[in-house]
């Protein structure tokens, strides 16, 4: 684990996106295919062209890069379509489900589905027809691979990040939000950029002062920068997956692909950054006492990457090995700071001893994805949000499930707890908000007025300030005591167009 201090030297990136994917794009892909399939509209062929090409083609430097920009985005991490992976050669050649070795077949390109696919001969074509088609060139490069019998690389990997912009699918929807203990923050991320909202004083013409949420600043790494030069206005690469504040509400951690940047929200430098991660940072959680900064995510179907760091010197306390045998999604410490608990995509919660990383109890029970989870201040219960619908409260003591909480239609996407109460806020597919009491199991207000699936919530600590994020791009806030919509904020003007 490398911890470098964040100057901005350091990144010399240029920049670009990974295109690592989101169930957004996916979702926003998904629907119109589907609807495409049975129209068997006229799509021309790609054709092949003579690329005069003298030397053979190398996998790393002329196929992979083609991969990482046209297809990582529905084969690669969380979401692999159809069981194909594009993110290593033997993936690539091992195929996906349906078409397995016929993906790709070393000398004949006529016959691989992959060049077949790609050059819109065959159904279904790839990418979809949503998606920015290969271009000649590209497409003669896979197929001269193929023809050259598929080999393997023959050059050690660099990843030269491939150098196009978010597509805006990407960009748009709130992925993770906060609010900051006094409710005058609100910090949400859309895409690979982080927009920070304030609560500000506002005179009006006749001089009677108002108090409006305007967009204050965005966090910005100077360091990402567009293939022309230019300052990018991102804060991570790649998309932004999780966020969290320090108790203080000074600090802000957020995540993304195999690093973590530490933010100081007063003037809104970077202060720290964590590389070296195995894979997307989909969970971050502070200690109660602001010490220790808990650290989630892995790689899909394969670990739970689960790292306890020291705040502020952001030393490497703990890997927890073997936390989690998929992506760890939710993480919170207990009251006491003696515990820390975490979901996961393989539906357990678990809870492990602080700072040592001990294993104490694993909870099981939710039929799908822990995407949120919680304590009660008392420290003796435990609350989860799953992607199967269900809020479940737990006796820690005990190990035992106490209830099923059900009323959301669709999958939890995330939990937050309200201040020192037993009472916690989820966001749903469902489009809207709860707020539950883990008492009795009961609702105590909906929050309701969005659209669209909702993926982040954040609560100020008198509960004051509800915020939510949405796939449409809009943070709502709330007046947590009334359930009133205060305001729905859209992406900044230039945050889209970027
Ligand atoms: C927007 C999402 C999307 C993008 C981008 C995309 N695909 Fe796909 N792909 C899918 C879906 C969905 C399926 C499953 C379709 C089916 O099998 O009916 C699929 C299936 C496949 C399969 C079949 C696997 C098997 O064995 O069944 C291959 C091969 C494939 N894609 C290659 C590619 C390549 C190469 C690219 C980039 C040039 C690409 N895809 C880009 C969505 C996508």
């Amino acid at each position: 684990m490398k911890l470098a201090n964040c100057s901005f030297n350091a990144a010399n990136r240029i920049v670009v996106t990974l295109g690592l994917l989101l169930a957004s794009l996916i979702l926003v892909s998904h629907l119109p295919l589907k609807a495409q399939e049975g129209k068997k509209d006229e799509l021309q062929p790609i054709p092949v062209i003579d690329l005069k090409r003298t030397t053979p083609i190398e996998y790393n430097t002329d196929v992979a890069p083609i991969l990482e920009n046209k297809c990582v985005v529905c084969h690669s991490g969380k979401i692999t379509e159809g069981d194909f992976d594009v993110s290593s050669y033997e993936k690539v050649i091992k195929g996906g489900r349906k078409r397995g070795a016929k993906v790709v077949v070393p000398g004949k390109p006529e016959e691989s589905f992959l060049f077949l696919a790609c050059a819109r001969r065959v159904r279904p074509i790839m990418p979809p027809k949503t998606e920015p088609p290969l271009t000649p060139q590209e497409l003669t490069i896979l197929k001269l691979w193929i023809e050259q019998g598929a080999k393997a690389p023959t050059t050690s990997r660099i990843r030269t990040r491939v150098v196009l912009q978010l597509p805006p699918a990407l960009v748009k929807p709130v992925r993770a939000l906060v609010v900051t203990p006094d409710g005058k923050q609100i910090i949400a991320s859309r895409g690979n950029q982080l927009h920070v909202y304030g609560l500000q004083k506002i005179g009006d013409a006749n001089k009677k002062e108002t108090v409006d949420w305007v967009h204050q600043r965005s966090l910005i790494d100077p360091g990402i920068q567009l293939p022309d030069g230019k300052v990018a206005g991102a804060a991570h690469v790649s998309l932004v997956e999780s966020l969290a504040l320090s108790p203080d509400g000074k600090t802000l951690a957020s995540g993304s692909f195999q690093e973590v940047v530490l933010w100081d929200l007063a003037n809104g430098q970077i202060r720290l950054r964590l590389t070296g991660l195995a894979d997307r940072v989909t969970a971050l959680a502070f200690s109660p006492d602001g010490k220790y900064l808990a650290v989630g995510g892995g790689p899909p179907s394969e670990e739970g990457e689960l790292k306890l760091y020291a705040v502020p010197s952001a030393q490497l306390l703990t890997e927890i090995k073997n936390a989690h045998s998929d992506t760890v999604l939710a993480l919170a410490f207990s009251p006491d700071g003696k515990y820390l608990a975490s979901g996961a995509a393989d539906k357990f919660v678990k809870v492990f001893e602080v700072p040592s990383g001990k294993f104490v109890k694993a909870f099981e029970g939710h039929t799908q994805h822990v995407l949120g989870v919680g304590w009660t201040p008392d420290g003796k219960r435990l609350v989860s949000g799953s992607a199967d619908n269900i809020v479940k409260t737990w006796d820690f003591e005990k190990g035992e499930k106490i209830r099923d909480i059900p009323g959301h239609q669709k999958q939890i996407t995330a939990l937050v707890m309200v201040g020192q109460t037993p009472q916690f806020i989820t966001v749903s597919g469902d489009t809207s908000a709860r707020w539950w009491n883990a008492d009795n199991g009961g609702t105590i207000r909906i929050f309701g007025g969005a659209g669209d699936f909702l993926y982040a919530v954040g609560v100020s600590s008198d509960a004051s300030v509800v915020a939510t994020g949405c796939e449409d791009g809009l943070v709502r806030i709330y007046n947590g005591k009334t359930g009133a919509l205060i305001k729905a904020i859209a992406p900044p003007e230039n945050a889209i167009s970027k």
